[in-house]
């Protein structure tokens, strides 16, 4: 996930241009006169929307904070209960128990993301929302969810913070549900350090979800910032100027990175033996490509891999390098034992898979190699 990997001196000279151009004003509202008109949070958006097609974008100060104010806009009340899956982020199940909702898991099927067939399983009348999370950047099987949630009548916020720049049907991820959710932390595709956003067609849901991460303000134009008007009770999530001029880049140099990405993941894939079996990519859809996962159904063979790919200086990431941080039945502290006892099977699954990061720093053809060290080792078995 390399936005981080080609920062340059073009985000630092979009930074320079906020204490050259705009006097250096690094709040997104207000101060009118001193910043000359100048608002990098809200062209930001204006951005967002035009790359991903969508009506509306916010911008907010972490991914996290953006599925919490998700959940807060889609009505989520303490006492609810909201389904997301097993192999995920801890944000999602953190920002449901925030807001007082009890966070229900689903297994997941061969996708590696939320199972369509367990969430049907897993609604209930307490149900209000679903969060399907596309992990490391393989679509979740999301018009089936998609159907479900319609049919219940349930709100689908779409966790597209591993996956931004993924298609599916040619339509980028997050653009399928209620609300998508994208993360820019230093690990994501595109990076502000730290922040989010939240993109989304639904005006309601947006125009709460302005309110709520800015203090309920409401930018009423006929009053200045210190007489707004508010209606509902909000936070502070807000995103800064110094990190909009750097998405700003970043969201330019995006078809880049993912066609870095594809050159390096075709690259290693075409490499494989045919006998190697990787994750699978549902229909019509697009990996953003920085992570191959392989399947190793033997746990000694795995073992050993793992620790050969790690002497011969390749990475393995989340599985299982952060596996902790990734999937539920870890997180005792936030989930109920009831809940936890039903995923033995995603665990299994999940526990075959190595992910082996691509990286734009590295030269293509260097995936050729470790595609011949991956062979090599099988061969020699
Ligand atoms: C799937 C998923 N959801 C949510 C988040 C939270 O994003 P942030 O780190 O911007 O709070 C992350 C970040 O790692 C993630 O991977």
């Amino acid at each position: 996930m390399p936005g981080n990997e080609i920062i340059d001196k073009k985000e630092l000279a979009e930074i320079t241009k906020i204490f050259t151009k705009s006097d250096g004003v690094l709040f997104a509202h207000g101060y009118d006169n001193r910043r000359k008109n100048i608002f990098r949070v809200r062209n930001f958006e204006k951005n967002l929307n035009k790359f991903f097609k969508t009506k509306y974008s916010l911008c907010v100060s972490s991914g996290t904070a953006a599925i919490k104010i998700a959940l807060k806009a889609c009505g989520v009340k303490p006492g609810d209960e909201v389904i997301t899956q097993a192999f995920n982020f801890i944000a999602t199940v953190e920002a449901i128990v925030d807001v007082g909702a009890k966070p229900i898991i689903t297994n997941i099927d061969d996708t590696l993301n939320m199972c369509p067939e367990d969430l049907k399983k897993k609604i209930s009348k307490k149900t209000k929302a679903v969060i399907p999370v596309h992990m490391l950047g393989f679509p979740a099987n999301i018009l089936e969810i998609k159907k479900i949630c319609n049919k219940h009548k349930i709100k689908l916020i779409e966790d597209n913070c591993e996956s931004v720049g993924a298609k599916l049907n040619n339509k980028y991820l997050g653009t399928f549900g209620d609300v998508g959710i994208m993360s820019f932390d230093f690990g994501k595709n595109i990076t502000t350090g730290e922040g989010g956003s939240i993109i989304s067609d639904n005006k309601k849901i947006i125009k709460y979800c302005k309110e709520y991460h800015d203090h309920g303000h409401e930018l009423n134009p006929k009053f200045p910032r210190g007489m707004d008007t508010v209606t509902n009770p909000g936070f502070n999530y807000r995103m800064t100027e110094l990190q909009a001029a750097v998405g700003i880049v970043q969201l330019s140099k995006l078809r880049k990175i993912l066609s870095e990405h594809k050159k390096r993941y075709s690259i290693l894939l075409k490499t494989l033996s045919s006998d190697i079996v990787t994750r699978p990519l549902i229909n019509n859809a697009t990996s953003s490509m920085d992570t191959l996962m392989l399947k190793v159904d033997n746990s000694n063979i795995r073992k050993k891999i793992i620790n050969y790919l790690r002497s011969s200086g390749i990475g393995v990431k989340n599985v299982p390098d952060a596996i902790k941080w990734h999937f539920a039945t870890y997180w005792k502290h936030a989930i109920s034992k009831a809940q936890l006892n039903n995923l033995s099977k995603s665990k299994e699954k999940i526990e075959k898979f190595i992910a082996i990061p691509i990286s734009i720093r590295i030269k293509p053809a260097h995936y050729k190699k470790v595609g011949v060290k991956i062979n090599n080792f099988f061969s020699n078995l």
